[in-house]
């Protein structure tokens, strides 16, 4: 906390800050701020220190530590639990058990790697250290299980908006929940759920983000936000919108329904009008992607004219 509370003032100075004030605005003795300022120090903080002058911060590290993603966090309860990890299996897992030990509304698990990310459909999701974001949100939505889906549809429409803000890029959603840019895949959602026949308990909301990866660590249908931007995108102010735009359209859903967030959606997508294949464990068609329904469902319409729901599952953009 002092630690967080030194960085706080030096932040809103300009100049040096002298140990004397530092300490005494902190209520700590001076070996107290030497022995914080070197954690600090090791911590990436380049806090540069001149003797008679005091202490001045240079450079802050690009890392998603949560006093950093609480300092101008824009929102009233999404992050405002933090759980932080230098390296973990899955964001997944820790969020579901923090789920079940009643971890409240909006808390949010980020990790700056993961040895065993999860996508969809038992993929694996690619977590290089320090590159991306993988961070898992509980949410408590007072709705039906059915309405679940939506959620994922709100976070891939959050997620877009705040990249769109952030970096001007114009990435698009690929049904159900692929962030698409120049139709290249630069993050996903996964999300788990934990509920009742009648009732959610919570639902986690995993979303993966390529950020500033190198291209050629990428595979082919992979790009990051890095490759068309000209310089490295901050983590640390991304992670900040989404938080922002997740709880902004979190509210109007719980307070309007799913309305919004399909029109969101609709407009954010690249899937309908398109020429699609379906590919599910059950069959492999191809028809035409004409709408989403009410819960998130994709419809589609046969060679046949027939019209038909998808509801799990991938899809392949035809042209
Ligand atoms: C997809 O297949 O498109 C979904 C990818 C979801 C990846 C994120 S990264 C944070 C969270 N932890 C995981 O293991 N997976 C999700």
């Amino acid at each position: 906390m002092n630690q967080e509370k030194i960085i706080e003032f030096l932040k809103a100075k300009t100049d040096y800050a002298s140990g004397e004030e530092i300490s005494h605005r902190l209520g700590i003795s001076r070996q107290a701020l030497w022995k914080h300022i070197q954690d600090l120090k090791s911590s990436g903080y380049d806090i540069q220190a001149v003797p008679h002058l005091g202490y001045r911060l240079a450079g802050v590290p690009d890392r998603l530590f949560p006093s950093e993603v609480a300092a101008g966090l824009a929102t009233e309860y999404i992050g405002k639990k933090i759980y932080y990890f230098d390296e973990v299996s899955s964001t997944m897992d820790n969020a579901f058990r923090l789920g079940t030990e009643g971890a409240p509304d909006g808390t949010l698990v980020i990790a700056e790697g993961q040895s065993k990310g999860r996508g969809r459909l038992g993929r694996e999701w690619s977590s290089p250290k320090y590159k991306g974001i993988y961070a898992s949100v509980i949410l408590r939505p007072k709705i039906a299980p059915q309405q679940a889906p939506i959620c994922t549809l709100l976070a891939a429409v959050s997620i877009s908006a705040a990249i769109r803000s952030l970096t001007r890029l114009e990435v698009q959603i690929k049904w159900p929940n692929d962030i698409l840019l120049h139709n290249k895949k630069v993050g996903g959602i996964l999300t788990e759920l934990n509920a009742e026949m009648d009732a959610i308990r919570f639902i986690v909301i995993g979303m993966g983000l390529n950020v500033n990866n190198d291209k050629k660590t990428l595979v082919a249908q992979a790009a990051s936000l890095k490759e068309y931007t000209k310089d490295a995108v901050s983590r640390v102010e991304l992670l900040q919108e989404i938080a922002r735009t997740l709880e902004e359209g979190y509210l109007v859903f719980q307070k309007e329904g799913g309305d919004s967030i399909l029109e969101r959606w609709r407009a954010y997508n690249s899937t309908l009008g398109k020429r699609v294949k379906v590919v599910s464990h059950k069959e492999h068609i191809e028809a035409e992607a004409v709408d989403i329904d009410s819960d998130g469902g994709l419809i589609i319409r046969k060679d046949s004219g027939v019209m038909q729901k998808i509801t799990a599952g991938d899809i392949v953009h035809c042209h």
